[in-house]
């Protein structure tokens, strides 16, 4: 979604603004803009386009201190120069900028309309700044907190006034907002990577809060001008973490990263020879999990295919119902939550909006609520009854990866920890930890041989409609690996579960077409093999990743992707990483931004 920062102090704000835009560009990143109140004026550039575009257009030797900065992903009116942020009120002295949709805009607008007030946008957004306008009497933060008792739907907004310089006001309703506390001076954001190369202190703001920020001072209130005490908290994230380090995309990064990321996802967390798994976040709810008559884990995109590896787990290991459900669907259609019912929350931002309404719908409905999710401090960690840090560091490519074999690792955890104070043996939990110990290694192991899936990438990156078939634990990966294609390199492509395929999308295949198989040793082997003929005998062509060793296989496929031989329910953490290659190099090859692909966003804070 849009990225916000603010910067108030005693240095001249456009260049730590601009910084930190540049961070929260994979949040969205259709247009850009910023305000600098300069004296008793204010400055604003705002363009269509990557910052780039707006980076033309400044004047980088402005000396104001204060000021707010944009990066927009289109909600409301299409991205041009009048659509992107900030929005200026009619009098042009208050600027707005804003995250998030303003349900009741277009009610807003035909009232400050007929009230004589013109706009210049398509924009939700510029009706608030008309309407904090029209409240306007000299206290900007009054105003401001008049303005959002009349608007309903999601925000996080920063607004200053050219009459009160040194000032920004800040709130939030629904999306993320953060203020970073400096000698001297305070900034804002949306997420801590725009902030870190200043200070790695930083207050959350909560829903319903607002914040009146100087050089010198926060005052926190909610919307009822309350005041508000909060403590000041610790990022735990280096810098060096958010920097591209030498590798061309973030997304190459986070793929190679993953065995070290891993490594720290299970350290202190695991003891092999005991089949132990430790998991400080769950203490206090152990006996209330154990006793769980049902899980529902739910999430979006990437972290709903993770959740659904999950629900295999937790049935093999723990053997209660469970249930994966999409975030979006389920906050809606009036869910049956029952006695024992335990909602988990999947998310590596954990600030999708879908995601958070589905745990705050099945905390009203009286479910117990926990969360796996990846960035410390944000509104699902803090709005759960407890819940699972991944600690793999932050994701900025906007492809997840790292972060879905760390969710799934995460959730074989919490499986193995619930498991074991049910039916699970120590001998099988031992067997099952051991496995997972050895993860990080193969997976190291596979990455020695990325350049296999480039041939294949090259092979293929013209083909626009492609298959990927599982089986088993290895359904959800063919779902990953179909849409780490779709959403980099803009290749159709459909993930099915392999046997689904007979009933209808086999008539999709026809003569070269690429169908890539999950074919590992196991359960399933002998019926994949079965969808590998079928397959073959309509002319698709096979890319089948499959187990170190088997020869088999090569008879049947045009491609072989091998991958370390690990216990089944473990496999998602292998075979997923050859996918993710593949895709990563067939968008290099089709020109695609791998980073940021066009029309999406790292963090969805929108429904
Ligand atoms: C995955 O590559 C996508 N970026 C997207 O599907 C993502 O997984 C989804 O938006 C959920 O995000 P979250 O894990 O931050 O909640």
């Amino acid at each position: 979604m849009c990225g916000i920062i603010g910067y108030v102090g005693q240095r001249p704000a456009l260049p730590i603004l601009i910084d930190g835009l540049r961070r929260l560009e994979y949040r969205g990143y259709d247009s850009a803009g910023v305000a600098l109140v300069d004296g008793d004026k204010l400055r604003v550039s705002k363009s269509a386009g990557r910052l780039s575009v707006l980076e033309q257009l400044l004047d980088f030797k402005a000396t104001s201190t204060t000021g707010v900065g944009h990066t927009r992903w289109a909600t409301h009116g299409a991205p041009t120069d009048a659509n992107a942020h900030p929005h200026l009120d009619a009098t042009g002295r208050i600027a707005v900028i804003h995250n998030g949709q303003i349900e009741n805009a277009s009610a807003l607008r035909t009232y400050l309309e007929r009230q004589g007030f013109v706009f210049r946008s398509e924009t939700d957004t510029e009706a608030l700044a008309q309407l904090i306008s029209r409240f306007y009497q000299g206290n900007l933060e009054q105003a401001v907190r008049q303005a959002l008792h009349e608007i309903s739907g999601a925000y996080a907004i920063a607004v200053v006034c050219a009459d009160e310089p040194g000032v920004i006001v800040a709130a939030r309703n629904g999306g993320p907002l953060l203020i970073g506390v400096g000698k001297g001076e305070h900034l804002l954001a949306s997420d801590a990577a725009a902030i870190l190369a200043h200070t790695s202190q930083v207050v959350y703001l909560s829903d319903g809060e607002m914040a009146r920020i100087t050089a010198d001072h926060v005052s926190l209130t909610t919307l009822d001008a309350m005041p508000v005490t909060k403590d000041v908290e610790e990022i735990e994230w280096s810098l060096d973490e958010i920097e591209l380090s030498g590798y061309d995309h973030f997304m190459l990064k986070e793929i190679t990263e993953q065995p070290a990321a891993l490594e720290n996802c299970l350290r202190g967390r695991i003891e092999p020879r005991a089949g132990a798994v430790h998991l400080g976040g769950l203490v206090d709810c152990t006996r209330e999990l154990t006793r769980a008559k049902r899980f529902i884990l739910t999430g979006c995109g990437t972290a709903w295919h993770a959740a659904l590896v999950g629900e295999y787990l937790f049935e093999e290991l723990i053997r209660t119902p469970t249930e994966t459900e999409y975030a979006s669907e389920f906050r809606y259609r009036n869910p049956v939550i029952d006695d024992g019912t335990v909602v988990i929350a999947v998310s590596q931002s954990g600030e999708t909006a879908d995601t958070l309404a589905a745990l705050v719908e099945a905390k009203q409905r009286g479910a117990a609520v926990l969360g796996v999710v990846n960035v410390v401090g944000s509104s699902i960690a803090r709005e759960t009854d407890a819940g699972i840090y991944l600690h793999v560091g932050p994701e900025i490519g906007v492809a997840s990866t790292k972060a879905f074999t760390a969710q799934v690792a995460v959730l074989a955890m919490m499986a193995c920890y619930l498991g074991r104070r049910k039916h699970l043996s120590p001998a099988a939990a031992s067997q099952f930890i051991t496995a997972l110990a050895q993860i990080p290694k193969q997976i190291a192991d596979i990455l020695e041989r990325a350049d296999q899936a480039k041939i294949v990438a090259e092979r293929y990156c013209g083909m626009e409609n492609w298959l990927y078939l599982g089986r088993g634990y290895n359904y959800p990966v063919a779902l990953e690996g179909a849409l780490k294609l779709k959403e980099i390199s803009y290749i159709h492509a459909e993930g099915l579960p392999a046997a689904e395929m007979k009933h209808g999308p086999i008539a999709l295949i026809h003569e070269g077409m690429p169908v890539v198989v999950i074919a590992t040793a196991g359960s399933q082997y002998d019926r994949i093999s079965n969808n590998i003929a079928q397959v073959r005998a309509r002319g698709g062509s096979i890319i089948a990743v499959a187990t170190e060793g088997d020869r088999e296989i090569a008879k049947l496929a045009e491609h072989v992707l091998y991958v370390p031989d690990t216990i089944e329910p473990l496999q998602p953490l292998l075979t997923v990483v050859p996918l993710q290659l593949i895709a990563y190099h067939a968008a290099l090859l089709r020109g695609c931004n791998v980073d940021k692909p066009r029309n999406l966003a790292k963090s969805v804070t929108v429904e």
